[in-house]
């Protein structure tokens, strides 16, 4: 291979996480604390409360809540032919349509969601250093597709910062900006099925944020071996719904332990996992699929504001705004179809999460991983 470019050299093999402090005040909130009283009612599977546990717990007032005021965004879109704009609807939520998948995807497409996916780029940007990816891409890269590019805005980024290379967006929603980048575009293609895409057709394959919609991360990486020039490079950043604590002041049956059970046994469920770092799918499908050069970055991502480091926090307030921004975007689906939850109960489950989320006393991250890998210039298997 040629020179590498240098403007965004990654971060070698596993740099250490940043840890969340040892040493955790202790809270005044009700949210930090275990409800002095369990509800008379067991546990579903994987230690999930059941949904009428949340009303039966009642919600006391919060006097710590980190309240934070966001300033709203709007987006434009991008409108391709009329059967993919036939959202289907739950709970005056518009999610992508059926013409175009049978796979059904768990977060709307509406400007409620889109902000909080905007948001999320923004916070990703800064978990990065600024660097749009960690492969040890060329300067004179050519062709670039970015899977499952949701509101465009890493594509977007990307195209501007590489304005001599070819790059496309994929999604199963045409929820894309229509002023974008001359060398972009924008296709709507479901990636769980074969892609549209020639063999040996990318420099380098982006995707993030798939975690629960992908099923078969094996083949995902099959395919994109496939479209993958010989020399080329593979990218994927994911995060998991698991939220945790180091220092047990996210404790067990709390709305934001329960979180991360509901996604994962929803997630199998549907057949499609939403712990993607802890069970290292996405390097397990890229070196099953014949990637090499595989190369992890491992990050804890803080949730909200409780970090004293000044970068974590900033982190952490784009995480908190991103999940405030659509809470309820993010369970309805997988709460409400997948596990049979009333609104009821998934409301009263959101006002306890809420309030958890904005108490600067529980010490909560997600596990995130960043993962590239090269296709071999010459196939030896
Ligand atoms: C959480 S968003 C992430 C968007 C973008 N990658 C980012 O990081 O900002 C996931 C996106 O994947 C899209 N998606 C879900 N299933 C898909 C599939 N089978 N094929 C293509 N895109 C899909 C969704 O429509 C959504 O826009």
């Amino acid at each position: 291979m040629g020179a590498m470019g240098d403007r965004n050299s990654p971060g070698r093999r596993t740099s250490p996480a940043p840890s969340p402090p040892s040493a955790a005040p202790k809270s005044q909130s009700p949210a930090a604390s275990p409800p002095a009283e369990e509800a008379e009612t067991s546990t579903a599977p994987a230690g999930i409360l059941p949904a009428e546990y949340w009303i039966q717990q009642g919600l006391e007032e919060s006097h710590n809540d980190n309240d934070s005021t966001f300033e709203d965004t709007v987006s434009s879109t991008a409108s391709l032919s009329e059967s993919i704009l036939q959202y289907r609807t739950l709970h005056g939520r518009t999610y992508h349509s059926d013409k175009v998948t049978d796979n059904q995807y768990w977060t709307p497409n509406d400007e409620k969601q889109k902000e909080s996916m905007d948001i999320i780029h923004h916070m990703i940007m800064l978990v990065l250093d600024g660097r749009l990816f960690r492969a040890p891409l060329r300067d004179d890269i050519q062709k670039v597709i970015d899977v499952g590019t949701g509101t465009g805005m890493w594509a977007i980024d990307f195209a501007d910062q590489f304005p001599t290379a070819d790059v496309t967006g994929t999604d199963i929603s045409p929820i894309q900006p229509s002023w974008v980048p001359p060398n972009l575009r924008f296709e709507i293609d479901d990636a769980t099925k074969e892609w549209t895409y020639p063999a040996n057709t990318f420099d380098f394959i982006h995707s993030r944020y798939m975690f629960g919609s992908i099923g078969d991360w094996a083949g995902f990486y099959r395919e994109a071996y496939r479209c993958c020039k010989p020399g080329g490079w593979v990218e994927s950043f994911e995060p998991s719904a698991v939220m945790e604590s180091d220092d047990g002041s996210l404790y067990e049956r709390s709305p934001m332990d329960q979180w991360g059970k509901v996604f994962v046994e929803a997630g199998r469920k549907l057949g499609r996992p939403f712990d993607v770092p802890q069970q290292d799918l996405q390097r397990k499908g890229m070196e099953e699929a014949g990637f090499v050069n595989v190369d992890i970055w491992d990050f804890k991502c803080p949730l909200s504001g409780w970090p004293k480091d000044r970068k974590l926090n900033e982190i952490g307030m784009y995480s908190q705004l991103a999940i405030e921004q659509d809470i309820e975007g993010y369970v309805l689906f997988m709460w409400g179809q997948v596990m049979g939850w009333s609104s009821e109960q998934i409301g009263v489950y959101i006002a306890h999460f809420r309030r958890q989320l904005r108490d600067y006393n529980v010490h909560a991250y997600v596990r995130m991983r960043s993962v590239f890998a090269q296709k071999p210039y010459t196939d030896a298997r």
